[in-house]
C-alpha cells in the first residue's frame, strides 16, 4: 500500500482494475468534466499511462480501495504536471459514483496531498479543476487550497477553462527524510512528462 487511511488503503492499479476503472470512466455523470465517457481503448489507454507513469515517475492515480472488503471505489494520486508554466505536482481524483458524498474523496487526497509534502519533498501540491466542476472544486478547498490562476485546457476538441487550485507546505514543515526527499523530487522533475492529453486530475 502506498497511502492508507482511517478508511481507506491506496495501490497502484494493474489491469485486474480495468473493471472497475470502466464502471467509473465508462459513467456519463461521472466524466461530465471529461467531456464525457470514455470508450474501452480509451480507459485502456489511460490505465497504460497511469503503469508507466508508474515505472517512469513512481507517482500516477493510485486505485482507492474501501479497507475491510477491498473494493476498488476510485482513483487518486499525484502525478506530475506543468500547469500556468511551472512544474507541480497534481493531486487528482475520481470516484465511482455510488461511493460519493461520503467523504472519500477528500479523505483520499488529503492523504496524498501530505504524502507529496512527506514523502516527495514537495513545497506546494496543485490541483486543475474545469471551472463547471463544482465537486471537485470543494474537494480542492477541503483540501486547504486556494485559487492561483485560471487557464484554458484544450482537450477532446473543446476548449475548457480551468482553475488552479494549490496549497502550500505548512509552515515550519519539512520532508520525512529532508535530503531524500528532494533528491527524490530533484528526479521527478527530471522525469516530468506532461501528455497533451492530459486532463485534470492528472491522467
Ligand atoms: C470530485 C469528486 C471526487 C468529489 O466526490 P465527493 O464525494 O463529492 O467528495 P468528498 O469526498 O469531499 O465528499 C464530500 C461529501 O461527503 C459528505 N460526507 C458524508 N460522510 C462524510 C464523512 N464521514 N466525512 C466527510 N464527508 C462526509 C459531505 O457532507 C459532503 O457531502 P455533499 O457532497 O453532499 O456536500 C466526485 O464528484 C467525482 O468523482 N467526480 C467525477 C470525476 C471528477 O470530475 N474528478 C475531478 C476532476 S478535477
Amino acid at each position: 500500500m502506498i497511502v492508507e487511511t482511517e478508511r481507506l488503503q491506496l495501490r497502484e492499479m494493474s489491469v485486474h482494475d480495468l473493471p472497475a476503472l470502466r464502471a467509473i470512466m465508462q459513467d456519463e455523470e461521472t466524466m461530465v468534466a471529461y467531456q464525457g465517457a470514455f470508450t474501452d481503448a480509451m480507459v485502456v489507454g489511460w490505465l497504460d499511462r497511469m503503469l508507466a507513469r508508474y515505472r517512469d515517475e513512481g507517482i500516477g492515480l493510485w486505485a482507492v480501495l474501501l479497507r475491510g472488503t477491498g473494493q476498488m471505489i476510485g482513483q487518486c494520486g499525484l502525478t506530475h504536471q506543468r500547469i500556468l508554466d511551472e512544474d507541480v505536482v497534481e493531486v487528482g481524483y475520481l470516484f465511482n459514483r455510488s461511493f460519493w458524498h461520503h467523504g472519500y474523496a477528500t479523505e483520499a487526497a488529503a492523504a496524498c496531498r501530505d504524502h507529496g509534502f512527506d514523502e516527495l519533498g514537495a513545497e506546494r501540491i496543485h490541483a486543475q479543476v474545469r471551472d463547471t466542476n463544482i465537486a471537485s472544486m470543494n474537494v480542492a478547498i477541503r483540501l486547504g487550497m486556494t485559487v492561483r490562476g485560471r487557464f484554458v485546457k484544450h482537450y477532446r476538441g473543446v476548449d475548457m477553462p480551468h482553475l488552479a487550485f494549490a496549497v502550500d507546505r505548512p509552515a515550519g514543515t519539512v520532508p520525512h527524510d529532508a535530503s531524500r526527499g528532494s533528491e527524490v523530487e530533484a528526479a521527478g522533475l527530471r522525469q516530468r512528462s506532461c501528455g497533451g492529453a492530459d486532463l485534470a486530475s492528472g491522467s
